[in-house]
This record gives structure tokens, C-alpha cells and sequence, in this order.
């Protein structure tokens, strides 16, 4: 357990984390925190560490060095079940289940309550989504996107307290992109803390606050305004590579 008053005020603190693998440090003395009820987006170039960060905060990385918390509890801790939605960078779901059936497969290991409470849980998940009117639909008659939304509901139905996204927006089109980062805003002002990874730097602008990773480092830990104030630029990746060249840090 960690000082209370700084658990109240952070869903996730990470104390001067390493982590090695294969060998080599992937992260490197990484401290940030990430505020409950907004989306935290963590930001940075392919094989940066972000997913190994997550892994951390979720409790299955082994670490080499210093600490995760989350809502004041070790990451990992058995407390902690149920309270945190992870939705893994390639998710899969059941293709001959539809999208009800798979959503309902993990109201019944997750959501508390009655049969009714379960199928209202469903039935909300699917709407939060936005797949009410594929609903009766085998997972792989789906597109790409869609079933990536099935599997957001699969992480929302337990109504975790924080959701952990691994790149969720990749390979969609513009619009179901804004829609997403649409239904994200939705749940963070219903006070869900989100962590958003993403290695396209203009998704900042969706996030309250940015982790920005290279090289397994932190590069800085602020608002999308106080990245753009501190660079001077206008947007997202020429300020992220502003930061990096001129050394800048937290
Ligand atoms: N299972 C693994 N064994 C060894 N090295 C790994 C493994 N998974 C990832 N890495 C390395 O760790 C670093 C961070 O990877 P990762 O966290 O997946 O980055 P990102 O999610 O930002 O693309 C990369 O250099 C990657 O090659
Ligand atoms: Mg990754």
C-alpha cells in the first residue's frame, strides 16, 4: 500500500520503473502517474515500451526496478480483479459466438448480480459501442473495427473503474476513429479512467494528459496544451519531435 492521499488522487503511479527483456532495459527509470476519471494517452513510436508499460500496470510484467501502483494497491494485487478492463493491441474474439453472446460470456466472469443485472450489462456494453444493430451477428461475419468494439465490450461490461487500451485506434478508418475517442470522452466524463496507447501522435489532442515514451525513457508527462506551449509548435508530432531534439524533459 502507498500514502493514501496520493492514491486518491492518481488511479495508477509508477515509481522509477525498469524493465528488462530479452536482456535489454525496454523501460528505463519511468515515473508518471495517470488521473483518475480523464483519458491519459501514452504516446510514442513503435516498440517505445508502451504495451510493456501496460503489462506493468496490469500485473503480468516482471520488473526489474521500482513500483506500480494502482488505486494505492501493488499492480496485480488479487484486490485489484475486476476493477481494471484491458484490452490487449491484437484482441480476439469468439467468431462463431455473436456479438451478444461473446460480450455475455465475460458479464458472466466478470459483472456482478442477477441474470437480469448480467443481460442489462450486456445490453448497455453493446450500446456504449455502438454494435446494438449487429447485436445477433457471428463475431466473424464483422469488419476489422467492428470486432474491435466487441472486445472493448467485452473490457466495459465488468464496468472497470480503469480501462487500459493498447493501440485500439490502429487500422481504422477516420470516422469510427473520431467515434471511439468519442465513446472514450464519454466514459471518462462517467468517471472511468482510461490509458489510450497509440503510436500516431495527433491523438493527443483527444487525451487530458499525454505519457510520452522513447526508447523506453520518458520523454514528458503533461497536458496536450503544455506540450504545445512548451514546444511553441502547433501540432502534435512536431511538438513531440521538438521535445526529443531539443532534449527537453519532464
Ligand atoms: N517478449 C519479448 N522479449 C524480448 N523483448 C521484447 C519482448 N516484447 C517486447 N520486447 C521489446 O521491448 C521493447 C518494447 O516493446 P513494446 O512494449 O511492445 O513496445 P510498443 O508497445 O511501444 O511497440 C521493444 O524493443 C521490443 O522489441
Ligand atoms: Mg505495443
Amino acid at each position: 500500500m502507498m500514502n493514501s492521499t496520493v492514491a486518491d488522487l492518481s488511479a495508477v503511479n509508477i515509481s522509477a520503473l525498469s524493465v528488462v527483456r530479452g536482456g535489454r532495459p525496454v523501460i528505463d527509470d519511468v515515473s508518471v502517474r495517470v488521473p483518475r476519471g480523464s483519458i491519459t494517452g501514452l504516446l510514442g513510436p513503435s516498440g517505445c515500451g508502451k504495451t510493456t508499460l501496460m503489462r506493468a500496470i496490469i500485473g503480468t510484467q516482471r520488473i526489474a526496478d521500482g513500483s506500480v501502483w494502482v488505486f494505492g494497491d501493488d499492480a496485480g494485487a488479487k484486490s485489484l480483479r475486476g476493477r481494471i478492463g484491458y484490452v490487449t493491441q491484437s484482441p480476439s474474439v469468439y467468431g462463431d459466438l455473436t456479438v451478444t453472446e461473446n460480450i455475455r460470456y465475460f458479464a458472466d466472469l466478470s459483472a456482478p448480480g442477477s441474470k437480469a443485472a448480467r443481460n442489462a450489462a450486456v445490453s448497455h456494453a453493446i450500446e456504449v459501442v455502438g454494435l446494438t444493430a449487429e447485436a445477433g451477428r457471428r463475431a466473424v461475419s464483422l469488419s476489422g473495427g467492428q470486432r474491435g468494439r466487441v472486445s472493448l465490450a467485452c473490457a466495459l461490461v465488468g464496468e472497470p473503474e480503469l480501462l487500459v487500451l493498447d493501440e485500439p485506434t490502429v487500422g481504422l478508418d477516420p470516422v469510427l476513429r473520431v467515434e471511439l475517442w468519442r465513446t472514450f470522452a464519454d466514459l471518462a466524463a462517467a468517471g472511468t479512467t482510461l490509458l489510450v496507447s497509440s503510436h500516431v501522435m495527433d491523438e493527443a489532442e483527444h487525451c487530458a494528459n499525454l505519457i510520452l515514451l522513447r526508447e523506453g525513457r520518458l520523454v514528458a508527462n503533461l497536458s496536450p496544451q503544455q506540450l504545445l506551449d512548451q514546444t511553441g509548435e502547433t501540432n502534435m508530432e512536431a511538438a513531440f519531435l521538438a521535445l526529443i531534439e531539443g532534449g527537453a524533459a519532464r
